[in-house]
């Protein structure tokens, strides 16, 4: 498809960029079964930004993954559907689905300044993706093209067109994140996952880093959804949240309203646990160990964490507009 074509098919603002139904991710492992992402649901218009929290295990990396259809054994996606332009990503062949990536749907891998291949200048490396994608009726590049090119994509990530003759070790981390950036969206992708993207970054980096990503996004009207463990940095980059616990949504709602009035006590004690002036001097962190994925029980995985059990099938309750949560009888006002 010609970027114009691309465009004008990317352009309704009431799309759905992304359509994520019930979709479960498991590894097989000696002990059993870890269920890493069990039965997540959510969906995305075009052009709106998603915040995944969540802390380090609760399986935000294995979702992203999934999303891409890059999960590997002992993974296997073991169920749901994941809909981006109109096609369920997981229905489609190999060959099929490798066009997709990078095309309809890019990834920003976590730890991506390490993605980067450390004996190949970057030229290539951005050049690379755009041949992966020829077939066999396309003409090839002519050198000055292949040189407007990868100006034009660093260019976009506020990198110089210099860049283009560096390997990766001549780059600061930002630089190389920016490098990460301009791949992912080299062909346009009407969805970008970004799993914390600037996480090994210093904070001001960081928030450059995020306000080209912003901005590239923006320019493509792409959906975005954007991993982190820190609630304070993600908050301020998106438009919705959702909060995983477990392999498991727990919460989705407007950042603004999410924040103002949690509902979930996870939520809770994720945005209590954020430092600030007032409470420099009681760290309050969240009690318990995280959860164990292997054997999960059906209902209730926070209710495990304190001490508490609800077997049964927690019901998902719209709490206000676009908030919902996972509704646990036990649990719900624990750390109110
Ligand atoms: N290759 C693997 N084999 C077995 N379990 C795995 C594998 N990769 C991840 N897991 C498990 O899946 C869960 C989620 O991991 P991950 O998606 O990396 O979480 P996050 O990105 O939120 O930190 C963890 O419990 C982890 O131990
Ligand atoms: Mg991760």
């Amino acid at each position: 498809m010609t970027t114009a074509k691309k465009v004008a098919s990317k352009s309704s603002k009431s799309e759905l960029g992304i359509d994520v139904k019930d979709l479960k991710v498991h590894y097989d492992t000696p002990d059993g079964v870890v269920k890493a992402v069990d039965g997540v649901s959510f969906s995305l218009r075009q052009g709106e930004r998603m915040a995944l929290v969540g802390e380090s295990g609760s399986g935000k990396s294995t979702l992203a993954m999934a999303l891409m259809r890059l999960t590997r054994a002992p993974g296997r996606i073991a169920g749901g559907q994941v809909y981006v332009g109109g096609r369920d990503m997981l229905d489609l062949d190999e060959e099929e689905m490798r066009l997709q990536r990078l095309n309809e749907v890019a990834l920003v891998p976590q730890g991506a300044m390490n993605s980067l291949n450390p004996v190949m200048k970057i030229k290539n490396q951005l050049l690379d993706g755009l041949y992966d994608h020829q077939t066999e009726g396309d003409q090839k590049m002519s050198k000055e093209e292949q040189v407007e090119i990868v100006e034009k994509l660093l260019t976009a990530v506020d990198l110089a067109p210099s860049v283009a003759e560096m390997y990766p070790h001549e780059l600061s981390g930002g630089m190389k994140q920016r490098v990460a950036i301009a791949i992912a969206t080299s062909m346009e992708p009407r969805v970008i996952v970004a799993d914390e993207p600037t996480s090994a970054l210093d904070v001001v980096v960081q928030r450059n880093v995020m306000q080209t990503l912003g901005r590239l996004q923006e320019g493509l009207h792409a959906s975005i959804i954007l991993i982190g463990h820190d609630m304070g940095l993600v908050a301020q980059f998106s438009d919705h949240v959702g909060v995983m616990y477990a392999g498991r949504l727990v919460e989705v709602g407007p950042v603004k309203t999410v924040f103002k009035s949690p509902k979930h006590p996870y939520t809770r004690l994720l945005i209590k646990s954020l430092p600030t002036l007032s409470n420099k001097k009681d760290f309050i962190g969240i009690p318990g160990l995280p959860a164990t994925l292997l054997n999960l029980p059906e209902g209730c995985a926070f209710c495990l964490r304190i001490g508490q059990t609800n077997p049964e099938k927690i019901p998902w309750v719209n709490v206000a507009k676009d908030h919902f949560i996972q509704d646990c009888k036990k649990c719900s006002s624990y750390g109110k």
